[in-house]
């Protein structure tokens, strides 16, 4: 089964070269995003059509009259009907309200003409050349409450010829920008769906619950509650099954039976567990709810936990 492709909302406001980048770069076969929503406050940016000819919905809200938390409620909506999962700021001249950002935090992403830290905010190129300065470039960051601030993923270098102009350089820019931009974002898909990558997310989730501990078990990284059993096991590529997933506990082979039923891509009657109730989930979906997998873990937990800490409320 090949994994779904990860669900990319652009935003733009005006030329959309980057968005353009980014789109024609997820025709490669092993693109491992597709942009689903390119969005515009304004409605006449030329890159709204590129991407409706390119057969991509599209949405344009111009701004005015509406409060910025409001109007990137309407935005965040519509990103969300279209199940995006990453949001790619391209050229997008609107600051971002501090619940969008955080609601996307580690998942937005930006993209700025320059070597950042250097030279932030707008006439970036003007301002490369007033400091007389002979390498320029672009930076891909995480988006932050901070104006072009954030982890930075990737930067490409530019060089300042002489007899630049500010046209020019962007010019020059525009090119290393297109070439970083859709391979950040497909670096950066690739690695949070690494199975290394799964685990310490399930850990994560799994080592919050009360008493939660981490073993070995046959080969693959198991978690137990103190003075109780196995709650659940991580797998990847166990006997060469090329499957990553998390085997936790059904209420029962029935439960079980009728969870492959209704979803068989994901759910699997794992070796060895399978007649005592246990069930996989697989994680190389692409399409992994993590509230799911919390709320499953949490079920599993408190049917393996001990009474006297099953009955705790958390
Ligand atoms: C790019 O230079 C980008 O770095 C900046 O805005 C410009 C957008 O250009 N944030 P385009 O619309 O992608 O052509």
């Amino acid at each position: 089964m090949m994994a779904e492709r990860a669900r990319v909302g652009v935003l733009i406001s005006g030329t959309g070269s980057n968005m353009a980048a980014l789109l024609y770069a997820s025709q490669a076969p092993d693109c491992p995003y597709e942009i689903v929503l390119v969005a515009s406050n304004n409605p006449d940016a030329p890159g709204l059509a590129l991407a409706h000819g390119e057969g991509v919905a599209t949405f344009a809200q111009p701004h005015k009259g509406l409060k910025r938390a409001e109007y990137d409620a309407i935005i965040d909506a519509e990103l969300t009907r279209h199940g995006v999962e990453y949001v790619a700021l391209a050229g997008y001249m609107r600051l971002l309200s501090d619940t969008f950002v955080e609601k996307w935090q580690g998942r937005c992403l930006n993209i700025h003409p320059s070597l950042l830290p250097a030279h932030k905010g707008l006439d970036v190129h003007e301002a490369v050349l007033e400091a007389g300065e002979n390498v320029t470039g672009c930076t891909v960051h995480l988006v932050t409450p901070e104006l072009d601030d954030g982890p930075i993923l990737g930067q490409t270098r530019v060089a300042v010829l002489s007899g630049d102009t500010p046209a020019s350089l962007a010019n020059r820019v525009h090119y290393a920008e297109h070439q970083l931009y859709a391979r950040v974002l497909a670096d950066l898909v690739r690695a949070e769906r690494a199975p290394e990558a799964l685990l310490g997310r399930v850990r994560t989730l799994a080592l919050a619950l009360p008493a939660a501990e981490e073993k070995r078990s046959h080969g693959a990284p198991g978690f137990f509650v103190r003075g109780g059993k196995f709650f659940a096991y991580f797998q990847q590529n166990h006997h060469g099954d090329d499957i990553t997933a998390l085997l936790v506990k059904a209420s029962g082979v029935e439960e079980q039976a009728q969870l492959i039923e209704n979803d068989p891509d994901r759910y699997y009657r794992p070796a060895y567990l399978g007649a005592s109730g246990w069930v996989g989930i697989r994680l190389d979906t692409g399409t992994t709810d993590w509230a799911h997998i919390e709320d499953w873990l949490n079920r599993s937990w408190r049917a393996s936990a001990p009474k006297r800490l099953a009955l705790l409320p958390f």
